[in-house]
């Protein structure tokens, strides 16, 4: 169904026909727009910036290119189109129609899963909002603007479904979306990593890098879901997901290049050196890879989880990909998984499957971050140096699951408390770290200008060339 932008509300879910859920949208709009006024990005309300819209769901039709001043972006709801037939792919009732309602005992569980997805995207705007203060380029701060759009409809998407199948509870939930903050300690968002500060663009690249792509791992595993909406809800959301890894993705080799450059004009791999000469030396991208991976590695929970194998069973949440599983039900399977034994040491464990579904997906997770990690390393290597990135073990700066109790080095290996607070230093940024970071981070508007400390993008946005002024500042 195409989109209908004639409507307060564009939809594709024919919102014209239901008076009701209509009127209760319409009455959280402006909430939601004070809410971006507040605390979406910062002194950004008369920009007018080069942004794709969603004008259908079809592969034509989501990405149309124009200017737009930022609160003027229409927000709204668009499910991915139906699969005729289609059944539920796994759990207890594999192989049955799925749900256009919410059965009433699943109730409570659907509804914490979307808010919980719910609760991330708008956490993400207000962790972004300081900065288009110091964007390195206006390509960039085009970037950072069309993630905050897109996870302010993200926000709509999830409110759409608790307004819509959730009653009254529902409404009340989708007004707590806009009153909890990140990093607030009254109200903070419910999962940490959606607290932590993004106060530089290292951090913002990062983040898309790694916590975006949590949230494609999330996605995929909703969009399996028995409960139809949610599942063509997120499957939309998918393809808006993947821009921002690419933000993400092409955001960490721009830095990396840039490093190599300065690497190789000074002919010294001294990070003293490279600071002097205003790039991020390599061990400290690496510091910044340990945090941002570690953090949201935590997103998908502990290694064994009745509530995962709950959500399995009842058909709630899948597998990424499911599938390309053959076993639907997973019983009767189970994960070897390596827990620490309370003694300074490692230990096997069979879990169950449906209770290790949180490791399955975190596995899945792993293995997708790597590819990245691969080609900075073959970056790397070309330009011939021997200094290579890697991903910290799971084990290493969690604070969810079985590891939370116990430290370990990046590799993995359990250490003791008192080696573990020298040594954070060369293993996760400190605040020297951060400042020195945070002090590169100039404002650049110059149409086609980039601040030193990340290489140019090497394509624009819709075929227009890197340097085109994506961004009018009045
Ligand atoms: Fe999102
Ligand atoms: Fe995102």
């Amino acid at each position: 169904m195409a989109i209908d932008y004639r409507q307060t509300i564009p939809n594709n879910v024919g919102l014209d026909d239901n008076r009701v859920l209509q009127r209760a949208l319409e009455h959280w709009q402006p909430r939601f727009l004070d809410w971006w006024r507040e605390m979406g990005p910062s002194g950004s309300h008369n920009y007018a910036v080069y942004l794709r819209t969603a004008v259908a769901v079809d592969n034509e039709g989501w990405a149309k290119y124009g200017m737009v001043r930022m609160p003027e972006y229409r927000w709204g709801i668009f499910l991915a189109d139906p699969v005729p037939d289609r059944r539920i792919g796994f759990g207890d009732s594999f192989g049955e129609p799925v749900w256009q309602r919410v059965p009433g005992e699943h109730r409570v569980n659907l509804r914490r899963l979307i808010v919980t997805q719910g609760d991330t995207e708008p956490a993400s705007v207000e962790q972004q909002r300081l900065l288009g203060l110091t964007c390195p380029s206006l390509y960039d701060l085009r970037n950072l603007f069309q993630i905050n759009v897109e996870e302010g409809r993200h926000l709509w998407a999830m409110v759409y479904l608790l307004h819509a199948y959730f009653g009254r509870d529902g409404r009340e939930e989708a007004e707590e979306l806009l009153t909890r903050h990140s990093g607030d300690p009254d109200k903070p968002r419910i999962l940490r990593t959606f607290n932590e500060p993004i106060a530089d663009w290292l951090s913002f690249f990062m983040f898309t890098y790694f916590t975006d792509r949590d949230g494609r791992y999330q996605l995929k595993s909703l969009a399996e879901s028995a409960f139809d909406p949610l599942s063509r809800t997120c499957r939309f959301m998918l393809t808006e997901e993947a821009y921002h890894m690419f933000v993400g993705r092409t955001g960490i080799t721009r830095v990396i290049k840039r490093t190599l450059e300065v690497m190789k004009t000074l002919g010294s791999e001294d990070p003293a050196d490279i600071r002097g000469a205003g790039a991020i030396d390599l061990p400290t991208v690496q510091r910044y890879v340990n945090f941002w991976f570690s953090s949201s590695l935590d997103l998908f929970g502990a290694e064994i989880s009745s509530n995962a194998a709950t959500y399995f069973a009842t058909g709630l949440k899948g597998r990424p990909d499911e599938p390309q599983f053959e076993d639907h039900r997973a019983l009767g399977e189970s994960l070897r998984t390596e827990m620490p034994d309370g003694k300074g040491g490692v230990i096997a464990q069979e879990v169950p499957m449906r209770n290790a579904m949180n490791e399955v997906t975190r596995a899945a997770y792993m293995a997708d971050c790597e590819i990245g990690v691969r080609r900075w390393n073959r970056l790397i290597a070309e330009a011939g140096y021997a200094f290579r990135l890697a991903l910290p073990s799971p084990r290493f700066h969690r604070s969810v699951g079985a590891w939370a109790r116990a430290h370990t080095d990046p590799l993995g290996n359990p250490i003791g408390d008192n080696e573990w607070a020298p040594r954070q230093r060369d293993w996760l940024p400190s605040d020297a770290d951060r400042a020195f970071v945070k002090s590169l981070m100039q404002r650049v508007t110059e149409p086609g200008k980039m601040a030193g400390w990340l290489a140019p993008p090497e394509i624009g946005i819709d075929n227009l060339p890197a340097t085109y002024e994506y961004v009018r500042l009045n």
